[in-house]
């Protein structure tokens, strides 16, 4: 385990060519498995379930969900019961990630995609703690108030690891940036890449959650909706070249949905000249590489092309 997480300058021509200082936040190392922002968002959920004497953990996710990788090994290793409601039919319990959450003692619950789609609702998530009373319900991404504490330590983390002008990540779920926006105390800017497509939602997430923490007055973040290249885990044939060219030039690896989609905006900024020379910018790798395991077993990438790390490979 690596924590506070490792800090380091990336070697890019483009960052040379445009005099820009670009620093990496490798929450990806902190744990192999418990990877990036989920080991943040996961941090004070775990401990208040065990402070509270909570009989276990619900919470919601896809097919090939990080949170739901995550959250089913960090209960493992806590010894807490977790329940999953995955949005999809059983024999996806097969597949990469969920045979592994499976293993690691999650207990399953496949849901149509319109039950799916009441996660939020007051009505569905009674129901659902009358029908396991006693067990602790974590939305969907992990993004709730405790998360936003986890989070909110990569600022206090950063601050004393450097000096820097703009803070960029991934937004899924909008948990982490909210969590960055509230450890950052207007500090520096902040741009989420949204990761899907959508209006304003992403927008309406962050005050939600930001509400939540009593935090409603900072205006330093932006969200850029145009860089989801179609669409949730979508991504095109040339975006994957680019993104395996810019992990064969800095040395670090990143997975397409996510992280991938972080990087090709951060190339397409650079290159309309949204950062002025000297800029100095710190990207926080979110970790996910275990989505890599998912994408090969769908055929949309190639297992040779893109390596998965020694310690996702054991099934
Ligand atoms: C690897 C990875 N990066 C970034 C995100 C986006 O984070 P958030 O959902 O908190 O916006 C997610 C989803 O939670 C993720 O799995």
């Amino acid at each position: 385990m690596s924590n506070p997480s490792k800090l380091h300058t990336l070697q890019h021509p483009l960052f040379e060519q445009y005099q820009l200082n670009v620093q990496i936040k490798r929450d990806d190392l902190i744990d192999p498995i418990i990877s990036g922002n989920k080991w943040r968002k996961l941090k004070y959920n775990l401990r208040h379930v065990k402070k509270e004497g909570f009989k276990g953990i619900i919470s919601f996710g896809g097919a090939y969900s990080n949170h739901i990788h995550a959250l089913a090994y960090a209960c493992l290793q806590n010894n807490i019961n977790t329940i999953g409601i995955i949005r999809g039919e059983a024999h996806y319990a097969h597949n990469f990630t969920l045979s592994k959450a499976k293993k690691w003692g999650m207990d399953l619950h496949f849901v149509d995609r319109k039950t799916y789609r009441q996660r939020d609702s007051t009505e569905y998530l009674l129901h659902l703690s009358q029908q396991y009373p006693d067990y602790f319900i974590i939305p969907e991404g992990g993004s709730n108030t405790l998360a936003i504490k986890g989070v909110a330590e990569i600022s206090t983390e950063l601050n004393k690891q450097t000096q820097y002008d703009t803070l960029i990540a991934p937004v899924g779920s909008a948990g982490t940036i909210s969590g960055l926006i509230t450890g950052d105390k207007n500090q520096h800017a902040i741009l989420g890449i949204a990761v899907l497509k959508q209006q304003d939602y992403l927008q309406k997430e962050v005050y939600n959650l930001l509400e939540t923490t009593g935090n409603k007055s900072v205006n330093n973040w932006k969200i850029l909706n145009n860089y989801h290249d179609g669409g949730y885990a979508k991504f095109s044939q040339q975006s994957l070249k680019k993104l395996q060219d810019f992990s064969a030039k800095t040395g670090v690896p990143f997975e397409p949905i996510y992280s991938g989609k972080m990087i090709l905006a951060l190339l397409d900024l650079i290159n309309t000249g949204y950062f002025k020379p000297h800029h100095r910018i710190v990207l926080l790798h979110t970790g996910g590489l275990q989505g890599l395991g998912g994408l090969i077993e769908q055929n949309k990438i190639k297992a040779d092309e893109w390596p998965l790390p020694l310690e996702l490979q054991a099934r």
